[in-house]
């Protein structure tokens, strides 16, 4: 099946994208703008090489949706939209800089249309660069130069979430009777692990790079690294995929050999009937966007002058909370949680 920015553009239901392709380093730019009910469209930037333009706007149109809804769960003022920026290759030094900054000055043309921050490829630095040409960033405290990096808060808020629904399988949140596996061990996954740990959790680990999953269970002790095509099959109570999204589908469900699905990734289903599929074989499945909206709140508040670092911990902790609410209503109605969550965004866009 080949995608074309052509019917990808004509079937959004989204308000629109914005196009650029910048000669200098041969990278497409697409900001994929989704909904702005409730407020001005903002997500991170992802930076990443893709097989084709199409493939690059089609993940920026999901990932836009899902910011709307991620918004939308956690009634931040938002709305949804996301950036990609699809370099051929990883970028370095100058050359990042130059498409930073071209990048930034994209966004200054749009005067609040859109806002941004860090995602998967990008970092703090790169946002602190974007930061010199227009002030839509977040994360920035652009008097300091002072930044901040969201994957630790979203890492807190997915911690939170697998507390809550290890309670709810398993009656107690006890985390020492149960192994996690955790998918990717970047930004938010190794700060997950860290926590889990001191959580008491066993841990089985593993990441694209089998280095840095063999050094991070050398490092905790007493954890399994495997390798990462065989990883999703790993036995555990917990599956935390904290990498690319899609890594649930109808080749890797049935193989699952977990109770509960809590991660961090953006768009962990492929389809929507995966849904169905996990809820068939009575997997549990925390909706990604519920558990690992701990960062877009960190910056959301941060955005709207809130320092105090105790009420953005205790905002990003309610993570567990409103998944709990959701897991028992799913539960009472006989359903995947994903439809009860989006009845909840429904309910707050007010469709
Ligand atoms: N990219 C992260 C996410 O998907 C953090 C982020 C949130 C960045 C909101 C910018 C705006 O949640």
């Amino acid at each position: 099946m080949t995608v074309s920015l052509k019917s990808l553009i004509e079937e959004w239901e989204g308000i629109g994208v914005v196009m650029r392709y910048d000669r200098q380093t041969g990278t497409w730019i697409f900001i994929a703008l989704h909904d702005d009910t409730l407020g001005p469209p903002t997500g991170g930037t992802r930076m990443k090489v893709y097989p084709s333009p199409a493939l690059a706007l089609r993940d920026a149109m999901r990932l836009g949706a899902g910011m709307t809804r991620k918004w939308a769960a956690v009634d931040l003022h938002y709305g949804g939209g996301k950036a990609v920026l699809a370099v051929p290759r990883i970028l370095q030094g100058e050359e990042r800089v130059g498409l930073l900054t071209r990048y930034g000055r994209l966004i200054e043309s749009l005067r609040g249309t859109f806002g941004t921050g860090v995602d998967m490829g990008t970092t703090p630095d790169d946002m602190l660069v974007i930061s010199q040409v227009t002030s839509y960033v977040h994360g920035v405290d652009r008097e300091t130069g002072q930044t901040i990096d969201p994957g630790p808060f979203t890492a807190r808020g997915v911690f939170a979430g697998i507390r809550a629904a290890v309670k709810f399988a398993y009656g107690s949140e006890d985390m020492r009777d149960r192994v996690v596996h955790v998918q990717g061990l970047g930004d938010v996954g190794g700060p997950l692990a860290r926590m889990l740990k001191e959580g008491g959790a066993h841990l089985v680990l593993s990441d694209l790079d089998t280095r840095r999953a063999e050094s991070l269970a050398e490092e905790l002790g007493d954890t399994e690294a495997f390798e990462p095509h065989t990883a999703y099959a790993a036995p555990c109570d917990v599956y935390a995929p904290c990498a690319v999204g899609a890594t649930l589908n109808a080749e890797s469900i049935p193989e699952l050999k977990c109770r509960v699905v809590v991660g961090s990734a953006n768009n962990q289903l492929q389809e929507p009937e995966d849904a169905g599929r996990l809820f068939e074989r009575g997997i549990l499945y925390a909706p990604d966007y519920i558990v690992n909206a701990g960062g877009a709140i960190a910056l959301g508040l941060r955005s709207r002058g809130v320092t105090s670092q105790s009420e953005i911990h205790e905002r990003v902790d309610a993570i567990g909370a409103s998944l709990a609410e959701i897991l028992i209503e799913a539960s009472a109605a006989n359903e995947s949680p994903v439809y009860t969550a989006e009845r909840v965004v429904e309910r707050r866009l007010k469709r």
